[in-house]
């Protein structure tokens, strides 16, 4: 597993206290990963997700997914665990605005202590997030711990592709993510089963080098304005983050890099 230093989990916190967290939600919208709802419907259905069940969303940011998951799987409650407390009080406003806080709850706390109670969830939930979590054992065991036996464990998140990064790539990538490590399909496989679950899904989505496109074209060609004033129109800083984007593009192309679907049951 590729890593780099110093990178805390008070660092992702701050990033998604700052304006960078705001670009994030201008270029991806509600749900902050690749794909969007398209994503969310892709690893509901592959997963079960059915009409009255109880899920976690570990790493929940704003909620979006959740909201998805009640909206339109008619899951009976969803409970979230975010560790940005910027977030979660946008998370909880938009839940309150969309009328459905009386089924999502949001925990701050972070995902591998999140407190909650062993397995009291039908699912686990993330997507496109573990990616932000320094020790992956710790998540895994704790995503374990909390689903019920029979449960599922499903989740999208970025990780290392088959072709591998060198040293200087992961070091770029890690560090313009504010990654502390990236796992690999093989390597999360392996934790799953090692907590005993089934993993019935490891798989890269495929879908990773179209949407960096999508999200530079539209950053380029329509919101670059909007994107400046979120970094106080500093043109250096949005040109710092296009070019890091690009290079993320570039090794998504190379295999590199890529978004994996896992989903897997509790023995
Ligand atoms: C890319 S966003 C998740 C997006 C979300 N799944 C969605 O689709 O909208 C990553 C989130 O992970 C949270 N996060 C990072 N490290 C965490 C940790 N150790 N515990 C809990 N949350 C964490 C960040 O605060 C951020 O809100």
């Amino acid at each position: 597993m590729k890593s780099i230093k110093g990178v805390k989990v008070a660092d992702v916190v701050s990033v998604y206290s700052s304006a960078q967290g705001d670009l994030f939600q201008l270029m991806f919208g509600q749900q902050i990963h690749v794909g969007g709802m398209k994503a969310s419907i892709d690893l509901a259905d592959r997963a079960g997700i059915k009409a009255g069940m109880k899920g976690v969303d570990l790493c929940c940011c704003n909620g979006g997914d959740m909201r998805f998951l009640v909206r339109f799987r008619n899951v009976a409650s969803m409970i979230g665990v975010d560790v940005t407390e910027a977030i979660v009080e946008r998370g909880r406003r938009l839940t309150h605005e969309e009328g459905l806080d009386d089924k999502i709850r949001f925990i701050l706390a972070d995902a591998r202590e999140s407190g909650l109670p062993s397995a009291s969830a039908d699912f686990i939930w993330s997507e496109d997030a573990w990616c932000y979590v320094p020790d992956k054992p710790k998540l895994i065991a704790e995503a374990a711990r909390i689903v019920r036996p029979g449960g599922v464990i499903a989740f999208t998140d970025w990780v290392e592709g088959p072709a591998g990064l060198s040293d200087s790539e992961a070091q770029r990538f890690l560090g313009i993510m504010m990654f502390a490590n990236v796992e690999d399909i093989a390597g999360y496989a392996k934790l799953l089963s090692a907590n005993g679950c089934e993993v019935r899904v490891a798989e890269d989505t495929g879908r990773f080098s179209r949407y960096v496109d999508l999200y530079l074209d539209m950053i380029e060609m329509q919101l670059r304005y909007d994107a400046l004033r979120i970094v106080g129109f500093s043109t250096e800083l949005l040109d710092a983050l296009i070019d890091g984007f690009r290079f993320i593009g570039e090794m998504a192309r190379a295999g590199k890099i890529a978004q994996a679907r896992f989903i897997a049951r509790r023995g």
